[in-house]
C-alpha cells in the first residue's frame, strides 16, 4: 500500500516547536550514541574511525545549536540555503551508523548527479534521523536499511524536477490502517518513552515548507520505503 502527502497549508507553530523539541532530542541521542562508541573505541584501544566520530559529533552539535535557536524563536527558521543532498548524507554516516548499531547493515546508494535542493541543512539531517530511527524501530532483530538518492523528472508533478531520497528498511512493516495515519500529530503505535509520533510529522512539516512531497509505501513483515521528493535548484 502506499500513501503520498502534498503540501497543503502552512502547519499550526505550536506544533511545528513541539516537532522541534523532538528533533532536539534526537540530535541529543545522537550525540550520546556517538559518544557511547567513541567509549568502547577508548577501552578497546581501537583508534580506528575515532576521527569520523569527533568530526560527526561537531556535526551534530551544530544542530543542536541551531535547534536551541529555533526553539527561543519560537521554532521559526531562517530561509533556507542551498544544500547537495548527496554530500548531506554522506556527512551523516558516522551518526546514523552510530543510531544503528551493529545488528542493522546500513547502506548507501547515492546517485551521481549533483542534487541541490534549497533547504536548511539541520531541518534535512533531522529528517533523515527520524527515517532512519523509524526504520531502526520496524527491525528490533536486526535487518537492511538502504539510503538512495536520485532525480526524478515528472511533467504530471508541480515541478518539474525533483532530488529523491528513499530509506529502505526490510522491517515489520505498516498494515494499511497504520500507514493512513503514519504522517499525522502525535500518532504513534509504540509505547516506549521513545515513541511520541512526532518525527513523520516532523519530516512532512519540513517537506511541506520546501513544496516537496512525501509518498511511504509498505508491506506487511517486508519493510517500508520512504521517499522524499524534494525540488531540485536547477
Ligand atoms: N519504517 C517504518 N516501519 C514500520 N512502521 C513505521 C515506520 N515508520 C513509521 N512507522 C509507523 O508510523 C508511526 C509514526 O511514526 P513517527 O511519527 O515517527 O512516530 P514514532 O516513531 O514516535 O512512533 C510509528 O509509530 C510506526 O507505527
Ligand atoms: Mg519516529
Amino acid at each position: 500500500m502506499v500513501i503520498k502527502y502534498k503540501p497543503g497549508c502552512g502547519e499550526d507553530a505550536l506544533l511545528k516547536t513541539a516537532a522541534l523539541k523532538h528533533d532536539y532530542n534526537n540530535s541529543i541521542q545522537s550525540i550520546i550514541s556517538m559518544l557511547e562508541l567513541l567509549q568502547q573505541r577508548v577501552n578497546g584501544g581501537i583508534d580506528g574511525g575515532v576521527d569520523d566520530l569527533i568530526e560527526a559529533g561537531h556535526r551534530a552539535l551544530d544542530r543542536v545549536g541551531e535547534q536551541a535557536r529555533g526553539l527561543a524563536q519560537n521554532g521559526q527558521s531562517r530561509s533556507p540555503p542551498l544544500v547537495h543532498l548527496n554530500r548531506c548524507i554522506s556527512g551523516l554516516n558516522s551518526q546514523l551508523a552510530s543510531l544503528l548499531g551493529s545488528c542493522i547493515e546500513l547502506s548507501m546508494s547515492i546517485s551521481e548527479e549533483d542534487l541541490w535542493i534549497s533547504a536548511d541543512l539541520h531541518r534535512l539531517e533531522s529528517a533523515i534521523i527520524n527515517l532512519v530511527l523509524n526504520a531502526r524501530d520496524a527491525m528490533p532483530n536486526g535487518g537492511k536499511l538502504i539510503i538512495q538518492t536520485g532525480l526524478v523528472q515528472d511533467g504530471k508533478r508541480q515541478c518539474s524536477s525533483y532530488a529523491s531520497l528513499r530509506i529502505i528498511d526490510n522491517g515489520c512493516g505498516m498494515a494499511a490502517a497504520i500507514l493512513a495515519r503514519a504522517l499525522d500529530f502525535s500518532y504513534t503505535t509504540k509505547h516506549s518513552q521513545a515513541g511520541r509520533g512526532l518525527g513523520l510529522w516532523s519530516v512532512r512539516d519540513f517537506v511541506s515548507d520546501l513544496q516537496g512531497e512525501i509518498v511511504l509505501r509498505s508491506i506487511v513483515n517486508e519493510g517500508t520505503s520512504a521517499e522524499l521528493l524534494l525540488p531540485l535548484q536547477e
